[in-house]
């Protein structure tokens, strides 16, 4: 496979002559895309000469435009992997800053990006340099976590460019990815639904779709082939295969039933509205009497016709469901786990402020088939990873739908 090995001007970037090898040796071909300031820690020659082709340092050296080069590269390669990066190169990518070739090509690629950051300790835990790595998770982007040890700065800590050796594995797993998820085709649904009163007005809820979009992320990241069918909201999607934005209840029911027999697994984590109203006025309401009555209609339940679909033709994906609860937050999610036919339920309790709606951290239990089994206060990142551990538990024992 080819790899774009973006390098830059970081003290470990005479490892990155190491991690060249190390992939030419697994049968990968390697081009190195060198910054500026690589530059003057490691000679261009020495990656020409191990990966036997030209290495990119600049953007706009004459010759390298003529086909666009970083747009012909960016969809050629099958793998971007930066190594070191530095905290500049992670703020570049984390807002879309693209003033030479690696953070142009960064911006031009679909292909999947893992990155290797090495920095002084001290960087690495400053938070303008812990949002851009959130920022960058959040959309997909895969790490190589740094190493602890004996930096040149003299401190010790974290902040070391992980070993070669390590950088590689990485890379092996992204391309090939082993778990359970490989290949296997997982619905996620996130955020609100809106439900229109008139043309200006509607009914909705404060869901951000953060938890789904970590999930869709994560599932990413495990090689899965993903369809995010989400509500409104203003976050960034990550960049799965499929995107279906929709509005209402009724929208996300005809997109999610339309791809369900096609998918091996459903993760619906959005708020979807229990009700929506009876009527949709075709103009705007003028305002009338003191008090007025909107009545409202129960919306499709997607999760409960799921599993009603697949309790009858005995074939259907893996079902996990949310429930938001303010009390008896274990005997309430079991039962909505059995009324909807689910497979696993995750159960948060919604009146805690630093979990649930519109936050960064989640404190989830997940009720299967063997159990509930609490998960304690983290981030919605690590909240996704632990649900799809169980998800990867249970699909493991299923045989994967035919052509995925
Ligand atoms: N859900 C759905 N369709 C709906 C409503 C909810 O698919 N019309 C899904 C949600 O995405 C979530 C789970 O069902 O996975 C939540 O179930 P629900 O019965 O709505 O529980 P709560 O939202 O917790 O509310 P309540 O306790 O009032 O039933």
């Amino acid at each position: 496979m080819l790899i774009a090995l973006g390098v830059t001007g970081g003290v470990g970037a005479y490892k990155a002559v190491e991690v060249a090898r190390g992939l030419q040796k697994r049968g990968h071909d390697v081009i190195a895309v060198m910054t500026a300031t690589a530059t003057r820690f490691v000679g261009p020659l020495t990656f020409e000469a191990i990966t036997r082709r030209r290495v990119i340092t600049d953007q706009f050296e004459p010759g390298a435009n003529a086909d666009i080069e970083h747009i012909a590269l960016a969809s050629t390669i099958d793998l971007l992997l930066v190594a070191p990066a530095t905290a500049n190169i992670l703020a570049k990518f984390a807002n879309g800053i693209a003033d030479d070739f690696l953070s142009t090509l960064f911006i031009a690629t679909r292909a999947p990006v893992l990155v290797a950051p090495s920095m002084n300790t001290q960087m690495f835990s400053h938070e303008a340099v812990r949002r851009n790595l959130e920022t960058l998770a959040a959309r997909g982007v895969r790490f190589v976590e740094p190493g602890e040890g004996y930096l040149a700065c003299g401190w010790i800590g974290k902040g070391r460019l992980a070993e070669p050796e390590e950088v590689v594995a990485a890379a092996e797993a992204v391309l090939r990815p082993e778990g359970p998820l490989r290949g296997r085709r997982v619905l996620v649904t996130a955020g609100p639904t809106f439900e229109d009163v008139d043309p200006v007005r509607y009914v909705g809820n404060r869901s951000s779709g953060r938890m789904g979009f970590a999930i869709a992320a994560e599932a990413l990241r495990r090689g899965a082939d993903v369809t995010l069918v989400a509500g409104p909201t203003t976050l960034e999607a990550p960049a799965v295969r499929e995107l279906v934005r929709v509005r209402s209840a009724r929208e996300m029911r005809d997109a999610v039933i339309g791809r369900a027999d096609a998918m091996d697994v459903a993760i619906l984590a959005a708020a979807v509205a229990d009700y929506a109203p009876a009527e949709r006025a075709a103009q705007k309401m003028p305002k009338g009497d003191d008090t007025i009555t909107l009545v409202l209609k129960k919306t499709p339940d997607i999760l409960g016709e799921l599993g009603t679909r697949r309790l009858s033709s005995g074939r259907g994906p893996l079902l996990v469901g949310f429930a938001a609860e303010t009390e008896d937050l274990v005997a309430r999610a079991s039962a909505k786990r059995e009324k909807k036919h689910a497979d696993l339920i995750v159960a948060n309790d919604v009146s805690r402020v630093d979990a649930g709606f519109d936050v960064d951290t989640n404190a989830v239990t997940v009720i299967g088939p063997e159990g509930a089994q609490a998960l304690p206060l983290q981030t919605k990142a690590r909240v996704a990873s632990a649900i799809l551990d169980r998800v990867e538990s249970l699909l493991s024992a299923r045989p994967a739908k035919a052509g995925s």
